[in-house]
């Protein structure tokens, strides 16, 4: 993986409060995080040592205690805000000038990653595709992908190996930018790569052209978080969608999934026990089987979601059940809901299906 491309942002992540301190009502602290980001500006260590030293060195007793979610490709990251750090200059190949990003979670072994971007007013890129299925979300300001003008809301899923044609913008764009299995890379090409399959290919105005809806997940979560679909993987089941909670909205109990689960917050606050306030700018990556809520948003909130895997809602009232509690639980649930599942589960001694293993 290219060592440009990991996150200068990466010392926010120690700034996630412990699940096990005293208090769990935590709040994200912007003026820490910034001066944690400042202080990596100032230093000319190479992203990839300071990263690692973030992950590895500075770790508290408590910490330690989630080793096991941090043996996994990308770390639990949650509270993260965009907004506490400084945007970097896109300098991989390929990447035309005026692309500027802030790197909100990174899976470490093949790149994977989402990002925040933000393309200047008179950014230029031929046509051409990726070797990662892509995902964007145009969040202010617009692109001109070929002849069509796109603005705030748009949606692209884009298979690898798709050619897009030639996108611009005049007055610059922000959006959520994410490369699915490997680290951002352009071919600039007027033709689709070997093996790519344009029926994948999504384009849709999610703000103009879809309608909320109430969930139809059971158990169900409380009124008032509503959804667009955008995306459904039907091999893995994962989910890429935009949600809301409207003003006054609360939940009193405690989720875990099977999944891991993402989300940015475009606009609004909300607050969860364990991780306090959320603001816009928001960001999480949840790995699967960590306990989370209540919730509550005295405002509402617009943000981006996604799984990697089909979203069961696993409800309980006990904030201090561990990973390994909240994975056997839902193994014991799946022996009933799903016996096949399960005997699969046991003949490989974890239960988190991929989408290769799915295939086969
Ligand atoms: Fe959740």
């Amino acid at each position: 993986m290219d060592p440009r491309i990991l996150p200068a942002d990466s010392d926010a992540r120690i700034l996630r409060p412990c699940r096990h301190s005293s208090s769990h009502q935590t709040r994200r602290d912007p003026s820490a995080a910034q001066a944690q980001a400042s202080r990596h500006l100032l230093t000319s260590t190479p992203f990839s040592q300071t990263w690692g030293g973030a992950l590895h060195s500075i770790r508290s007793p408590c910490q330690s205690q989630h080793r096991e979610e941090e043996t996994m490709a990308r770390p639990h990251i949650e509270p993260f805000c965009d907004r506490d750090v400084p945007f970097k200059k896109m300098t991989l190949p390929g990447f035309p000038s005026g692309m500027h990003y802030k790197m909100l979670s990174l899976d470490k072994d093949t790149g994977a990653c989402t990002m925040t971007v933000q393309f200047d007013a008179g950014y230029r890129q031929p046509p051409g595709f990726s070797y990662s299925d892509i995902e964007l979300l145009i969040m202010e300001g617009g692109l001109r992908v070929g002849d069509e003008m796109c603005g705030p809301g748009t949606y692209f899923f884009i298979p690898a190996g798709v050619a897009l044609p030639a996108v611009s913008t005049k007055t610059g764009c922000l959006a959520l930018l994410m490369y699915n299995q490997t680290e951002p890379n352009f071919v600039e090409s007027d033709e689709d790569g070997d093996g790519a399959d344009r029926s994948r290919l999504i384009q849709v105005n999610a703000y103009d052209d879809l309608s909320w809806q109430v969930p139809t997940l059971m158990p169900a979560t409380a009124p008032g978080c509503l959804l667009k679909i955008l995306r459904w993987d039907e091999v893995t089941g994962a989910l890429s969608f935009l949600y809301c909670m409207v003003p006054g909205f609360w939940q009193d109990n405690i989720s875990f999934h099977d999944c891991a689960e993402e989300a940015y917050h475009i606009w609004g606050t909300s607050w969860i026990m364990q991780f306090g306030d959320l603001p816009t700018g928001g960001y999480f990556w949840r790995p699967p089987y960590i306990n989370h809520g209540p919730f509550a948003s005295e405002h509402g909130i617009l943000a981006f979601g996604r799984t990697d895997g089909e979203l069961y809602n696993h409800f309980h009232f006990n904030p201090y059940t561990t990973l390994k509690e909240n994975r056997e639980w839902a193994a014991e649930k799946l022996k009933h809901r799903k016996p096949a599942l399960f005997k699969w589960i046991v003949a490989h001694e974890h239960n988190h299906l991929t989408g290769s293993e799915l295939k086969k």
